[in-house]
């Protein structure tokens, strides 16, 4: 079972997938909790370069960036762990490339989705949970967490960008949910932790 967690900044993507590792634990389910960019030794090389607020990274570029984390990604972790019949749990899929570079920059979202079927070999998720929130709210909680670790200078690189980006990019993504009910779950971001993780509990189905 393949299942990403999607969201804005600051939607509390890692604290649900905390949650989520946590129970499949408990349940003793072979899982891999993974996260993109940066999810495997070739994208641990990219993350910085496309996070670093200091870089001017050409739209383009940037894609093939995550397009490259992401083609690795799934060749050396995630198709290997879907093999063994674990499940895979992905902070950021897909679906953020074509939220963020589609709807946030302005690319074609078709030629994207075309694209990320090029680099993945056409792996889709087989749940995608989508936490929603105002971005407002996601903003101002990623900021507090920056400041608490530091990270405001070397990883701000998309949070620095304008609200109307971060807008966009929210409608990006309940957009697809709407295009791929099947696939997506939209989860309200600002329930407790508790009740976001009984609902994310049986939209997987555990
Ligand atoms: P990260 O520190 O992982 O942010 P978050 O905690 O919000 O997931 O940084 C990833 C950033 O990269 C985030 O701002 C979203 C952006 N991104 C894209 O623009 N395109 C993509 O394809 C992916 C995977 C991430």
């Amino acid at each position: 079972m393949f299942v990403t967690v999607e969201g804005v900044e600051g939607a509390g993507k890692s604290t649900l997938m905390g949650m989520l590792a946590a129970e499949l634990e408990r349940r003793k389910l072979s899982f891999v909790r993974t996260r993109e960019p940066g999810g495997c030794g070739l994208g641990a090389k990219i993350r910085p370069l496309l996070l670093d607020v200091s870089s001017r990274v050409d739209s383009r570029a940037e894609l093939f960036l995550f397009l490259a984390d992401r083609a690795q990604h799934v060749a050396e972790v995630i198709r290997p762990a879907l093999e063994r019949g674990e499940w895979v749990l992905c902070d950021r899929y897909a679906d953020s490339t074509i939220a963020y570079q589609g709807y946030g920059r302005g690319m074609d979202v078709e030629r994207l989705q075309a694209l990320n079927d090029d680099a993945t070999g056409g792996l889709w998720p087989d749940r995608t949970l989508l936490l929603d929130l105002p971005v407002e709210t996601g903003l101002a909680r990623a900021l507090a967490r920056n400041g608490r670790e530091g990270l405001s200078l070397s990883e701000g690189r998309f949070e620095a960008e304008a609200l109307a980006f971060h807008e966009r990019i929210r409608e990006g993504f309940l957009a697809r949910a709407a295009r791929w009910p099947e696939r997506f779950r939209v989860l309200d971001a600002r329930l407790s932790p508790e009740e976001l993780r009984a609902k994310a509990l049986e939209a997987l189905g555990l």
